[in-house]
């Protein structure tokens, strides 16, 4: 290497550092209807990426129809898809990875956490935590992502903030550390107090959600003469807070042990503006991820990236497949050639794309924190790693515990070949795990889901797309355990049990109909290895 070359590489490395310390990456874990499409527009609508709200999601009355793409969706109301945002706000770039809100899709959720720095634990202000927020959260806590509360629809009546704090600490031990305070009770909402700088910031409702609210700032002194007595209520909780040293601290809420807290309302906007900053000022940037190996990638290394997720025929106008890549280190350039890690096969990326919603634009560079859309990416699978110049591969990504099993059977005889390109496909882009036995046979393959809503994506999918109508037969399991060579031969012809290969990996997978069965045959054969997959309550 002569002493330019050595110059230009010391050069890009300090560019590739100075653009990943600007990316925020996060996605918004909540509970279905606290309120996630309508900040993640609210979120976009305030850094000014869409003009006006209701261009992401599509949710019905409101304009475009960008990210549902499935008339099942449609019907159903839910979105299955994870579009991944990218805007600039104030210098920084805000990459934010949207998660499916349906507790079914959990395992979709599980791999967009895997290619997040933080979370945005949204509530809704009368519900607090709930099921899904709690899962999604311990999903967090195991990944240690950091996590930002935001409590949301202040505008309507709800619970007192104090006993929302409460709550968050005693339920999933995080300790609240407040960012801002609302004036007047939820339902009679005035307003937000900042509490670094005292300033407070009046709340004026507009007609219609489709447009910013009006924030307007006061000196704590003439916030005292607008609100009176619900402004004092405030002031004396915050001394409250001060008090007990709830205040927001950047190692314990890096290590997970703190989560500052926001207030607002992602309808009329409300807040929102703050949320962003505090993304910016508060959530991490894009760090060293640490490989198979447990060896660190610097940010500044060669290019690293992890697919976290794969979709095919995202819309009907691209018949494709797409695989999303959360850029790890180094410089993305369209056109490189990448290496797979898992087969050591090149991989050219002519067809790099950024999804915005539906649209999707060519992408040319890239910088850690930011996802790539790779097109035609049938090699690709999520969990996957590809790198440029020195190897790496990343640690695979766990699969959940399925809770609901079923064969899959064609219809009709003489569509069996696409019959079993779909069930391959949809099992490598992981819509559903695949199990087979000798004894089940090639013709009837065992789905294995966490949500049965699953399975009707799969059914909808093979008749759409792969032109083999088919029809499930529902097993009698809802556990599964790993288990090995010895456990399958100690479980064969037992009742309420049966053991299955996992296709994707060969993980043999014991299932078992109850957790009294599942007790019963430990007791009787302790020393079968029986252990619990991911995320299993058990
Ligand atoms: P999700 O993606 O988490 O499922 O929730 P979504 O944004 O669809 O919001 C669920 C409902 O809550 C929507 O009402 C939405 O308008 C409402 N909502 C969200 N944020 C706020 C807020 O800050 N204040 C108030 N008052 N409501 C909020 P919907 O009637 O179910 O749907 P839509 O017809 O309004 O879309």
């Amino acid at each position: 290497m002569s002493v330019t070359d050595i110059e230009g590489r010391l050069a890009s490395d300090a560019g590739v550092r100075a653009e990943a310390a600007r990316r925020r990456t996060f996605a918004v874990i909540s509970h279905p209807d606290a309120g996630k499409s309508t900040l993640t527009e609210a979120l976009a609508l305030h850094a000014s990426a869409i003009n006006q709200a209701g261009a992401v999601h599509g949710k019905a009355g409101r304009r475009g129809v960008t990210s549902d793409w499935m008339a099942m969706e449609r019907d159903r109301g839910i979105s299955i898809t994870s579009a991944a945002l990218r805007f600039e706000y104030d210098g920084a770039v805000l990459n934010l990875l949207d998660t499916p809100g349906h507790a079914d899709f959990s395992e979709d959720t599980y791999r967009v956490l895997e290619a997040v720095d933080c979370a945005i634990m949204l509530l809704d202000s009368a519900k607090g935590l709930e099921p899904q927020t709690l899962k999604l959260f311990d999903v967090c806590r195991s990944r240690h992502v950091p996590v930002v509360t935001f409590v949301n629809k202040w505008d309507r009546p709800g619970r007192e903030p104090l006993e929302l704090l409460d709550e968050i600490e005693q339920r999933i031990g995080l300790r609240p550390t407040p960012v801002n305070w609302p004036v007047g009770v939820a339902g009679d909402f005035r307003g937000l107090i900042e509490r670094a700088s005292g300033e407070y910031t009046a709340y004026t409702r507009m007609p219609g959600g489709a447009e910013r609210a009006l924030e307007h700032c006061f000196s704590a002194a003439d916030a005292l003469d607008r609100e009176g007595e619900a402004y004092s209520v405030a002031a004396d909780e915050l001394a409250l807070l001060d008090e007990i040293g709830a205040t927001v601290d950047m190692p314990s809420f890096l290590a997970g042990e703190s989560s500052p807290v926001l207030f607002g309302a992602a309808l009329p906007n409300f807040g929102v503006r703050r949320l962003l900053d505090a993304m910016r000022s508060l959530a991490p940037e894009p760090a060293p991820r640490l490989s198979v190996d447990k060896v660190a990638r610097p940010v500044d290394a060669p290019f690293s990236g992890l697919v976290f997720k794969v979709q095919a025929n995202m819309d009907p106008a691209h018949r494709d497949r797409v695989a999303f890549v959360r850029v790890c280190s180094g410089r993305f350039e369209r056109g490189m050639v990448l290496t797979h890690a898992a087969t050591g096969r090149p991989f050219a990326t002519k067809y790099a794309q950024a999804m915005f919603g539906q649209d999707r634009e060519t992408v040319d560079v890239a910088f850690p924190g930011d996802v790539i859309g790779l097109v035609n990416a049938t090699a690709l699978r999520p969990g996957d790693t590809l790198f440029a110049d020195v190897p790496v591969a990343f640690p695979p990504i766990p699969s959940f515990a399925p809770e609901h099993f079923a064969v899959v059977r064609c219809k009709d005889a003489g569509k069996f070949k696409q019959f079993r390109r779909g069930i391959d496909q949809l099992d490598t882009e992981g819509v559903v795990q695949v199990l087979s036995s000798e004894l089940r046979g090639d013709q009837a393959p065992v789905l294995a889901a966490v949500g049965p809503l699953q399975f009707d994506v799969v059914l909808h999918r093979l008749e759409h797309e792969f032109g083999a109508r088919s029809e499930l037969d529902r097993l009698d399991y809802s556990l599964a355990r790993l288990t090995d060579a010895g456990g399958a031969a100690a479980l064969a012809g037992l009742r309420g049990a049966e053991v299955l290969t996992r296709r994707l990996d060969g993980a043999l997978l014991a299932l078992f109909a109850d957790k009294w069965r599942l007790n019963a045959i430990t007791r009787d054969n302790p020393s079968v290895r029986l252990d619990p997959l991911l995320a299993d309550a058990e």
